[in-house]
């Protein structure tokens, strides 16, 4: 199959899929990240069809979403480029960026083998700091019932993915659990300084956020 004809089936797969989301992994999240991706691959000189295609795939099918099932996104990925008789080294490739691609935990150390991974996981990662990635918290939060803040449950730094997983507080502590441990985590030169910015944002906001709690302001 052509390649371009290839993404863009692929890009009208994921959007039907992701139709609807109101937990911040709707459409605009792959596109963001499918973008920020196919920067950092260039930037980086990592091989641009494996980048995108990743990059499209990765949420169709979210553990979170699935019953806490981790294979449930790389096998959906798997079978859509099959049935599209995509090279099966690119397919192997694909689905195991998507099996690695989730942050498990404050305490669990991720491994992602391949540049292609590194630039897919560093595209995900910038979509959930800064501006859009606070955005993308309180969406989750509200979708899936959270409180804002509850200043008598304090975060938890996970040691296990179970613990991560089964984890269901309030979206500020989200903040300490994940979010501002993304800053160091970043694997490419060029995405580690992308996240600089939108680093200082989210702590930025955090002590408007406490001086407003705390009447100060
Ligand atoms: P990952 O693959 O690392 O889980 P995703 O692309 O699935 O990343 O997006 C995860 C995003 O969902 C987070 O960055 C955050 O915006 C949101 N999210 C996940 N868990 C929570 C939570 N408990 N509270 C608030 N937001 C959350
Ligand atoms: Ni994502």
């Amino acid at each position: 199959m052509i390649l371009e004809k290839l993404i863009n089936e692929t890009a009208a797969f994921v959007r039907e899929k992701l139709a609807g989301d109101s937990s911040g992994h709707d459409w605009w999240h792959i596109d963001r990240v499918r973008r920020n991706a196919c920067r950092l691959a260039v930037a980086e000189g990592a091989d641009p069809l494996v980048t995108e295609l990743a990059a499209l795939l990765h949420d169709i099918a979210d553990w979170k979403f699935h019953g806490g099932d981790e294979m449930a996104g790389p096998r959906a990925a798997r079978q859509w480029l099959e049935q599209h008789a995509v090279d099966s080294r690119v397919v192997d490739h694909v689905g195991e960026i998507i099996a690695a691609v989730s942050f498990k935990g404050a305490g669990v150390k991720t491994d992602m083998p391949t540049l292609e991974g590194r630039c897919v996981q560093d595209a995900d990662r910038l979509d959930a700091i800064g501006a859009i990635g606070i955005a993308r918290a309180f969406a989750f939060g509200g979708h899936f019932g959270r409180a804002i803040y509850d200043p008598e449950h304090p975060p938890e730094l996970h040691d296990s993915f179970a613990a991560y997983k089964s984890k269901g507080g309030p979206s500020i502590n989200h903040f300490y659990e994940k979010l501002l441990l993304l800053k160091d985590r970043m694997q490419t030169a060029t995405g580690r300084k992308m996240a600089e910015e939108r680093h200082r944002f989210l702590e930025t906001f955090l002590a408007q956020f406490f001086a407003e709690w705390d009447a100060e302001r």
